[in-house]
């Protein structure tokens, strides 16, 4: 365990996780990740993550990966019953103290332009925005535009 807060617990990702990550991923509407994909990324793709719990029931998760000396989030989400608790902000933080014990530069991220809750949160994370993405994301008709955001710690 590397955290405690009340009845609320931060478990760092396994292997076995993947059908939690599965059924949080689905819930928090973010792509879920068959077990392939999550083996990979832990084994092979320089991948890392948490699960919240509330007691026995996962709430939350993120997913991070290193690229030379960076971090970039994958995929973060809250399950919709548990949001704006303060509970997104304890997983960011988390992966943050990764990067400042890593020693890492910058931590960065794309998310969808119109999902307008994530930019406001990672806003208040103290991310900035980059760049657009333009028709960065698939959507059933046609394509969304993306926006790169970044923090630098160094
Ligand atoms: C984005 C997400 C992870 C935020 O998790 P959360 O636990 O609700 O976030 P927190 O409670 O820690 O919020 C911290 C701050 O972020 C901002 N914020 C979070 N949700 C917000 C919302 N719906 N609208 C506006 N601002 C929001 C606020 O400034 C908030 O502080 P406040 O509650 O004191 O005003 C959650 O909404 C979620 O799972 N969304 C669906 C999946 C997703 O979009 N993931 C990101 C993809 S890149």
């Amino acid at each position: 365990m590397v955290c405690k807060k009340g009845e609320i617990k931060l478990i760092p990702l396994r292997l076995n996780n993947f059908k939690e990550i599965y059924n949080l991923q689905e819930q928090s509407g973010e792509s879920p990740w068959g077990k392939e994909s999550l083996v990979h990324f832990l084994k092979k793709g320089s991948g890392s993550g948490f699960i919240l719990y509330k007691e026995a029931l996962g709430i939350g998760y993120i997913l991070a990966r290193k690229i030379q000396n960076d971090l970039e989030i994958i995929s973060l989400g809250i399950l919709p019953d548990y949001r704006r608790m303060g509970l997104g902000s304890i997983l960011f933080k988390e992966m943050e103290k990764c990067i400042i014990s890593g020693k890492r530069a910058k931590l960065f991220l794309e998310v969808n332009n119109n999902n307008k809750k994530a930019k406001s949160f990672y806003k208040s994370m103290g991310l900035k925005e980059i760049r657009v993405l333009e028709k960065y994301y698939k959507a059933d008709d046609g394509y969304e535009d993306g926006l790169m955001l970044s923090k630098v710690y160094i």
